[in-house]
């Protein structure tokens, strides 16, 4: 259903302070009165609007220049990805300054709820986007400049017959993220920005994401809570017990510690995003969990099936890391953001190099962040991960059959999506030298084998088995063969998401 936008909405604009200021106190009240981001106990809270202007300002950052997405993680209830083609280069630019700009949310005003929009509004523009937009720098990311689709064979391992064919076209130009606690505001800003824009874009896909229901809030498809270990950033967020506190130049171009020195002015306090569908066949995961399940003898079937899924994951489904409470659960220890993150794989008397008791070598957390594994440990491959899950929960049919729905309708996953400075360092090396990566964490006695959760044979070719060794923590060396996708990529692009200030000076036409 599309409803008209409510007054509330125009109201929300029109008191949007300037971005370049770093007063968040002059911010409005608005209607608001509950959030449009979750906050389940296991995530670490955002900062304060104080908190975070006082550590902006100490290394003169500025949270109203910066869109929203970025810094917030994986906290959106409601997310619609609108993807776009330019058809009116002139008209979409004239209105991007005078009629999109006041919408979009920077930082700065998602943080408080009286602050906050009725919906969120983000854009990012891939390079083909800029391209039609008459932009001819060259921002310093290759990956973004060729796309995502040259990433396919030898980085992503991508089987590309899975992909939505519009991924793998010339047409994506851009995307809104508009994100809300409803779909119904999620769906009354879209008609508003689509209003604004008067025909000067085209819709080519788009993706409608939202939270799990009920206790399932904050929790990807296959049950395990996510976004607890997003990194803290220097000048935003205070650093919990055990999170890796990284430059915010890993994230934001221009700032301290971006990898590339010379970049456009303009392009400063933005983000390269990598956008991915990837789709989780939730009833095949959960039936291999049975059917290879565990032995401790002191479990039940179903608690060493449960077990299995902990290891591949390196958390249990609660968000409870495998690494500091191996065997059983710990809800309690799940939801205190004070030591849900306070582990590096160290232990006394363990060695870390070979010892895989607590949480296996090939587990998904640990080959995405081996933390003291490396020596000494990585501060360049980092990612903000910021996505949400989309598509309904498993129905009754398919827990039955232990089979995903061929039905398009019931297709469910992740949409994946992740902020950094340089592509190539950030998610696309995860992905390629970690995750698709038999032999990372390299020299050890077995190898590893590829990541369970989202590894791929590297070569893009159907069927190749993967064979995780450690997730057995009575027989490191044994194999359990996995020769099906639980994630299935369906495809994705990169974009560059611009900071207000170069929205209206270098993306918009300012008609004087
Ligand atoms: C459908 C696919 C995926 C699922 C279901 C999934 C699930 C999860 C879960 C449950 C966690 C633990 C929660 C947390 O610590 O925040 C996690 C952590 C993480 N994931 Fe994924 N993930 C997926 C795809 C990816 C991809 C494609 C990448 C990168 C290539 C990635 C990188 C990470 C990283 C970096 C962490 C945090 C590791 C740490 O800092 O300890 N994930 N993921």
């Amino acid at each position: 259903m599309r409803l008209t936008f409510s007054l509330s909405l125009f109201a929300a604009a029109a008191l949007q302070p300037a971005f370049g200021s770093t007063n968040v106190v002059s911010l409005k009240p608005r209607t608001r009165t509950n959030s449009l981001l979750i906050s389940p106990a296991a995530l670490p809270a955002l900062p304060s609007a104080q908190q975070a202007a006082s550590a902006s300002a100490d290394v003169g950052l500025n949270l109203t220049d910066i869109q929203g997405d970025i810094l917030i993680g994986m906290k959106k209830n409601k997310e619609l990805f609108f993807f776009f083609t330019i058809v009116n280069s002139t008209l979409f630019r004239s209105q991007l300054g005078s009629g999109i700009l006041p919408l979009i949310t920077p930082t700065s005003q998602l943080l408080a709820v009286d602050t906050q929009p009725t919906t969120a509004v983000n854009v990012a523009f891939s390079q083909r986007g800029l391209n039609a937009l008459g932009i001819t720098d060259d921002l310093g990311d290759s990956s973004f400049a060729n796309g995502q689709i040259d990433n396919v064979a030898t980085i992503l391992g991508d089987e590309t017959s899975n992909w939505e064919p519009v991924f793998a076209g010339s047409g994506i130009h851009g995307v809104f993220l508009l994100a809300s606690d409803t779909i119904d505001n999620v769906n009354a800003t879209l008609s508003q920005v689509q209003n604004l824009l008067n025909g000067s874009i085209t819709e080519v896909y788009s993706l409608q994401g939202q939270a799990r229901p009920g206790d399932e809030q904050g929790h990807e498809h296959f049950g395990f809570m996510d976004g607890i270990s997003n990194p803290a950033i220097t000048g935003f967020s205070t650093p919990l017990p055990g999170q890796q506190v990284l430059d915010l130049g890993l994230f934001l171009l221009g700032e301290s510690g971006d990898p590339v020195v010379s970049r456009p002015a303009w392009t400063k306090d933005g983000s390269f995003m990598a956008f991915r569908q990837l789709q989780q066949r939730v009833p095949e995961f959960n039936k291999f969990l049975v059917d290879n399940a565990l032995s401790n003898p002191n479990l039940t079937a179903d608690q060493n099936a449960e077990l299995l899924g902990a290891r591949m994951m390196g958390r249990w489904k609660s968000g409870a890391p495998v690494d500091l409470t191996p065997i059983v659960d710990d809800p309690v220890l799940a939801a205190d953001p004070q030591r849900n993150n306070d582990f590096n794989y160290t232990h006394s008397g363990f060695d870390i190099d070979t010892d895989q008791t607590h949480c296996p070598f090939s587990a998904h957390l640990r080959k995405t962040n081996p933390r003291a594994g490396l020596t000494p440990e990585d501060t360049a491959n980092h990612i903000i991960r910021a996505g949400i899950p989309y598509g309904p929960e498993v129905t009754d049919a398919e827990s039955a059959a232990n089979v995903s729905s061929t039905d398009p309708t019931l297709e469910r996953g992740l949409a994946f999506v992740t902020y950094q400075s340089d592509i190539a360092n950030g998610f696309a090396f995860l992905q390629q030298f970690w995750a698709n990566n038999a032999n990372f964490p390299g020299a050890k006695a077995t190898p590893p084998g590829v990541d369970p959760i989202i590894g791929t044979d590297g070569l893009g070719q159907a069927d190749v088995s993967r064979n995780p060794s450690g997730l057995d923590p009575n027989d490191s060396t044994k194999i359990i063969t996995i020769d099906q996708d639980f994630v299935v990529s369906r495809g994705g692009e990169y974009f560059f998401s611009p900071s207000l200030s170069a929205i209206q000076n270098t993306l918009a036409l300012n008609v004087a």
